[in-house]
C-alpha cells in the first residue's frame, strides 16, 4: 500500500535512521507493546559493531520507538530442536534449555518474534529430513502462543546463508528449512517476516566474512523487515490488551431539544472549563451528535464525508486514558491508560486542555479514505470532514450547556505513538469539552 509520506516521522522509521532521533523525543506512553526476540547468535547479534545499538532487536527498538519494549532473547548456537547439538556434536543446544526460553516466556510478551532454525541445518540436528527439527519448531511456538499473555507469535523466516560456516547449509536453510516455515506459518495463520528474502536480497553488502551473520547494515535489513509487520499488527495489539478490561458501553444517545436557531444563536468558541467529568449519558449524547449513526440502515451518520468514506475516528482522551469510540457498538475502547490531554492545546500548564475532562481527537484513517493516489484531495476532503465533526460538537454544545473549543493545535507525532495508531492513520484536528467553568 502507498501510504504517501502522510506521517512522515513514523513512514521515514523503515528505512532512515534519522528516525530513532525523533521517536526518543516523543513523550513516553505507557504501556509499550512487549516484543520478545527470540532466537540464536542472528538475534543475539553475534558479529555487531556494538550489540547494545545494532543487533537486530536494538536497531528494531530504535525504529519503532517508545511505544514498544523490544527485548533480545538471542542465544548463540541455540536450535530449535529440543536435543539440539553443536556441529561437533556437543549437546544441549536446545532453545528450550537455554536460560532466555524462561526469561522470554516471563516478560508478558505482547509479541514473540520467532527466529530459531539456522543451527538446525546442521547435520547433527536436521538428520534426514529435519522431521524432529519441525516437531519441536512447532511445540516452541505453541508453548509461546499458550502464555498467559496470549502473544501474537510473528514467524521470522531463517535469515539466507551466503556461505557455509560451522556446518550451517544454505540447502537445508533456503532449500526445505524456510519453505516448510511458510508454510507452517500459513497453516497455522500465524504472521510471517520473510527475513530469508529480504536478506538474500541485500546479501552483497550485508554480511560478516562467516557469511552466516549479518553485518550492522543486514541486521538493520532484519529490523526493518520485522518493523513493517509490527507497525501492521500495532492498533489491534493494543486494542487486544484492553478488548475486556475496559470497554465501556455507553447509554443510548439522547436527542438534544434546543431549536437549531437557538443552537446556531448561541453557537461559541470557549476555553474556560470545569474539571468536572462528564456523565455517561453527556458522553453518549456528545459523541452521537459528533458523528453518530443518525441513518443506522443506511450506515450513514450526522456529519458528511466526501464520496460517503467515512474515515474519521474519534478518540475520546481522558486523563484515565484514551478510548477510540466503536460508533456501531457506542463503546468506547481503551488503547492506553496515559493522559493525551495535554497533546492537545498550545504546550504548557496554561493549556486549557489540562482542565477540561475530554479532548476528542479526530484521526483520519487515509487507508480507509482510499485517496492516496491524490494527496491534495486527500488531505483536503479529510480536513472539510472533520470540520463538520467539529460543527456538529459546537452544535451540541451550546445546546447542551457545555464549552467546547475546535483545535488546530496537537501534537500527531506524539498522540500517534500514544495511539499505537498504523502508519495511515494521522490525528488532524481536536476538540476540548467540558462544563463551563463556574462563574
Ligand atoms: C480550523 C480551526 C482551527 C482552530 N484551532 C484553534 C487552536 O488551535 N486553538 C484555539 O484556541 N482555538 C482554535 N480554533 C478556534 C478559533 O480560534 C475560533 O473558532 C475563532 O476564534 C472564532 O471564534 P468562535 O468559534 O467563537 O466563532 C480553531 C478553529 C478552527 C475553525
Amino acid at each position: 500500500m502507498n501510504t504517501f509520506s502522510i506521517r512522515p516521522c513514523r513512514a521515514a522509521a523503515l528505512v532512515v535512521a534519522a528516525l530513532a532521533a525523533a521517536t526518543a523525543n516523543a513523550a513516553v506512553p505507557a504501556d509499550p507493546l512487549v516484543v520478545a526476540c527470540v532466537g540464536d547468535s542472528i538475534t543475539y547479534g553475534h558479529g555487531a559493531s556494538d550489540r547494545g545499538a545494532k543487533s537486530y532487536p536494538a536497531q528494531l527498538q530504535a525504529l519503532l520507538g517508545d511505544g514498544w519494549q523490544v527485548l533480545n532473547f538471542g542465544h548463540n548456537a541455540r536450535t530449535a530442536l529440543d536435543e539440539g547439538k553443536e556441529w561437533n556434536g556437543q549437546g544441549g543446544m536446545g532453545y528450550r534449555k537455554s536460560p532466555e526460553f524462561a526469561k522470554a516466556k516471563d516478560c508478558k510478551p505482547d509479541v514473540v518474534l520467532f527466529m530459531l532454525g539456522t543451527n538446525d541445518s546442521k547435520p547433527v540436528n536436521w538428520g534426514e529430513d529435519g522431521a524432529d527439527v519441525k516437531r519441536d519448531y512447532a511445540k516452541l511456538v505453541d508453548d509461546f502462543l499458550a502464555l498467559d499473555s496470549a502473544p501474537v507469535v510473528v514467524v521470522g523466516v531463517s535469515p539466507f546463508v551466503k556461505k557455509d560456516s560451522f556446518s550451517i547449509r544454505e540447502k537445508i536453510v533456503g532449500g526445505e528449512l524456510a519453505p516448510w516455515q511458510r508454510a507452517f506459518a500459513a497453516e497455522r495463520g500465524l504472521p510471517i517476516v520473510d527475513a530469508y528474502e529480504a536478506t538474500k536480497a541485500a546479501a552483497g553488502t550485508s554480511y560478516i566474512g562467516d557469511g552466516v551473520h549479518p553485518n550492522d547494515a543486514g541486521y538493520g535489513v532484519i529490523a526493518a523487515a520485522f518493523a513493517v509487520k509490527l507497525l501492521e499488527l500495532e492498533t489491534s495489539l493494543a486494542e487486544r490488551r484492553f478488548a475486556d478490561a475496559a470497554r465501556i458501553a455507553l447509554p443510548a444517545p439522547k436527542r438534544t431539544a434546543m431549536p437549531l436557531g437557538e443552537a446556531l444563536a448561541a453557537r461559541s468558541t470557549h476555553r474556560e472549563f470545569s474539571s468536572t467529568p462528564l456523565s455517561g449519558q453527556e458522553l453518549s449524547d456528545l459523541l452521537w451528535a459528533a458523528n453518530g449513526y443518525n441513518r443506522p440502515e443506511e450506515k450513514k451518520r450526522t456529519a458528511p464525508t466526501a464520496i460517503n468514506r467515512q474515515e474519521i475516528d474519534l478518540y475520546v482522551c481522558r486523563a484515565d486514558g484514551a478510548y477510540r469510540w466503536d460508533a456501531a457498538e457506542n463503546a468506547l475502547v481503551q488503547v492506553c491508560t496515559n493522559d493525551l490531554r495535554g497533546l492537545t492545546g498550545r504546550p504548557g500548564p496554561s493549556n486549557f486542555a489540562l482542565t477540561a475532562p475530554i479532548a476528542l481527537v479526530y484521526v483520519i484513517d487515509f487507508a480507509r479514505q482510499g485517496m492516496q493516489e491524490r494527496p491534495q484531495d486527500a488531505f483536503k476532503y479529510a480536513s472539510v470532514d472533520c470540520g463538520f465533526v467539529g460543527q456538529n460538537v459546537y452544535l451540541h454544545c451550546a445546546a447542551a450547556g457545555l464549552n467546547t473549543v475546535f483545535l488546530g493545535s496537537l501534537r500527531p507525532g506524539e498522540i500517534s505513538e500514544a495511539l499505537h495508531l498504523p502508519v495511515t492513520s494521522i490525528p488532524l484536528f481536536a476538540q476540548t469539552v467540558g462544563k463551563p467553568a463556574a462563574p
